[in-house]
């Protein structure tokens, strides 16, 4: 009987010690799941919320910067020139993806039209173009100038759905339209955006065959890029860490800017509460053009600057210096070809000023 039971008592003893070493074992297994899980679970757990965060933001980012119903009816009802005195055409133009945009071609009297100059115009990111009518007029009247006022593909009449790369097609076709048109003076286009329309105005700016198209840009309360104002608007510290592909729409203007070589004025409503203008401040630093203005008005809101006593003359103003610039340089060639390049020099040096 005691036989029996000392190799009891010594499995038990052998028992006693295996459990607890798998138990000592066992715990560190489990300490090191549950640290592991601790460190990198947690971090599984948020990249799947941010998965689908992000997919749902990425899906509702065109919502967010598109809005063609607001007011509401602006796909239906769209102000018309002549509420405001002004002579014009309704253009429905197809775009070479088959998309057709609706544009008014607002002409000054007949003999006069193709002395003048032509502005283009793209608007900002709600409402249709009608709704910019009364800017137009003041533009019409105070620049002496056709406008080609554009409405993006998904607004107003034009048909379609607004996206970035759809935007930059709408601007390139409606300058290929202007140019198709033998009763404009080509040579005095000048592509004007406030607002949304400036990063697209900026796009076209830099386009392979239409930047030499173009005689001035004009752009007014626009932004650096979508991924700043994204920063801004939502405050979010976390979407500075965001890829840059995260964003559906990039409107990259800060990086275009550099890359813009023709006369550019950048007009900046300094009470603007929706764009920061200090990204209008470092857009016209980036920018690489010789010919650069930054007119700042410290009352400008970010839809009323162009309401403001003294906008109207300060384009009139650049757009006449860019003339005299022209005419200028174009001495300064003639003289070249016929003295002797001191005299160039002397007239390089005025043209910058
Ligand atoms: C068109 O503009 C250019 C450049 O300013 C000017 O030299 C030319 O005379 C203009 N053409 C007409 C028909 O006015
Ligand atoms: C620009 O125009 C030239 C000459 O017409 C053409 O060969 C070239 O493909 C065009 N570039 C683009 C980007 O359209
Ligand atoms: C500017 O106008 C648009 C519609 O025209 C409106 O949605 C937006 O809130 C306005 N922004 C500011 C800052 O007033």
């Amino acid at each position: 009987m005691m036989g029996g039971y000392v190799p009891l008592s010594q499995l038990g003893a052998v028992l006693l010690r295996m459990v607890l070493k798998v138990w000592a074992y066992s715990g560190l297994v489990l300490v090191v799941c549950f640290l592991l899980y601790y460190m990198y679970g947690g971090i599984f757990a948020i990249s799947l919320l941010i998965f689908a965060v992000t997919g749902i933001l990425y899906q509702v980012q065109d919502n967010l910067l598109y809005s063609p119903e607001l007011p509401s009816h602006s796909r239906v009802y769209i102000p018309i020139p002549s509420m405001f005195g002004l002579p014009f055409e309704s253009i429905n133009h197809k775009c070479p993806d088959g998309t057709t945009i609706h544009m008014y071609f607002i002409h000054q009297p007949k003999e006069r039209q193709r002395l003048a100059p032509t502005l283009v115009f793209f608007h900002g990111n709600a409402g249709n173009m009608g709704h910019r009518l009364q800017n137009c007029a003041g533009l019409y009247h105070n620049l002496h100038c056709n406008i080609l006022l554009i409405e993006y593909r998904g607004y107003g009449l034009s048909e379609g759905h607004p996206s970035e790369e759809g935007l930059y097609i709408d601007a390139k076709a409606s300058l290929d339209y202007l140019f198709s048109r033998n009763d404009v003076n080509h040579s005095e286009i000048v592509v004007f955006g406030r607002s949304l329309g400036g990063a697209v105005a900026i796009d076209l700016a830099i386009r392979e065959n239409y930047s030499n198209r173009i005689w001035c840009l004009v752009v007014e309360n626009t932004f650096t890029s979508i991924p700043d104002m994204a920063r801004v608007l939502l405050g979010w510290k976390i979407l500075q860490y965001f890829p840059i592909f995260f964003y559906k729409n990039k409107y990259l203007s800060y990086q275009k800017v550099k890359q813009i070589r023709i006369p550019t004025l950048f007009i900046s409503g300094l009470s603007d509460s929706l764009v920061p203008p200090k990204m209008m401040q470092e857009l016209y630093e980036r920018c690489n053009s010789i010919r650069k203005q930054l007119f700042q008005l410290p009352a400008g809101t970010h839809n009323e600057t162009w309401q403001l006593p003294g906008y109207y003359h300060a384009i009139a103003l650049f757009l006449q210096n860019c003339r005299i610039s022209a005419l200028m340089r174009q001495a300064s060639i003639d003289m070249d070809t016929k003295s002797d390049s001191g005299y160039s020099s002397l007239w390089n040096g005025v043209q910058d000023i």
